[in-house]
């Protein structure tokens, strides 16, 4: 059985004193009444990863990055590595984000060697895969996320598999307020699932797969409810508690 996971990713939003409150808001609130197997996990700016880290202490909630650099150390101005990551207390790493993938031009091989130094630092990548509208409209979805996943998982380890998740998250869907039907997505989580079964066998069913892309209180629910979606990767609505918390809780209904 997999666990659900929910996971926030706050992208370039946040302040110190902001973040405090909507940090204190989400642990009190899973502390006064626990979600269950639900793991939950929030992904701040790294300038901020330490502090909100402190404050995570303790909570059930875990810490986790939105990028990371493919190399180990050395003169790569303005990047961070696993190592960093892990020493300030990251559990997981976002990789491979459309908006990494599009704006700053991160190509599969790129994504693929982020994907691996995450994984030999000990942190669990959150590999984002996701089709474009033209590319759905021209009927390649299923195609285009099968080889962005291939591109990044085909040389892993049976272990590695284990500390995966993958995150389907249509680029038509990322903040425009339109979410892929729970049926569109679950038709392209089943491909990936069975895509990952190929590549890696029996543990291929054990790692976890979120639907990513206008995520909302109102919509959780019956995204999740569908049998290979187990949770979500939530922009605009992680950066309010009472949304972000009411997904969670969507999760653990969905058992
Ligand atoms: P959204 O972003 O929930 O704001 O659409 C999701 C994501 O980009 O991870």
């Amino acid at each position: 059985m997999r666990n659900a996971l929910v996971i926030g990713n706050w992208k370039m939003n946040g302040e110190t004193a902001a973040n405090h409150t909507l940090v204190a808001s989400l642990v009190e609130s899973l502390e006064v009444s626990p979600v269950g197997s639900v793991e939950v996990g929030i992904c701040p700016p790294a300038v901020y990863l330490h502090s909100v880290g402190l404050q995570l202490e303790g909570s059930v909630v875990s810490l986790g990055a939105q990028n990371l650099s493919e190399h180990n150390a050395g003169a790569y101005t303005g990047e961070v590595s696993a190592a960093m990551l892990r020493d300030v207390g990251c559990h997981m790493v976002i990789v491979g984000h459309s908006e990494r993938r599009s704006l700053y031009h991160e190509d599969d091989e790129q994504v693929a060697a982020k994907t691996l130094a995450a994984l030999r630092a000990g942190l669990k990548p959150v590999l984002c895969v996701g089709e474009t509208l033209a590319q759905r409209e021209s009927g390649e979805a299923l195609d285009v996320v099968a080889r962005q996943l291939c591109a990044a998982v085909s040389g892993l380890e049976a272990d590695e598999f284990e500390r995966l998740v993958v995150a389907y998250e249509p680029v038509w869907a990322i903040g425009t307020g339109k979410t892929a039907s729970p049926e569109q997505a679950q038709e392209v989580h089943a491909h990936i699932r069975t895509v990952l079964v190929r590549v890696a066998g029996v543990v291929g069913q054990n790692v976890q797969l979120l639907y990513g892309g206008s995520v909302n209180a109102d919509n959780a629910a019956e995204l999740f409810a569908k049998p290979d979606i187990d949770g979500g990767l939530i922009g605009g609505a992680s950066l309010k508690a009472n949304d972000f918390i009411a997904i969670c809780r969507a999760a653990a209904v969905a058992g």
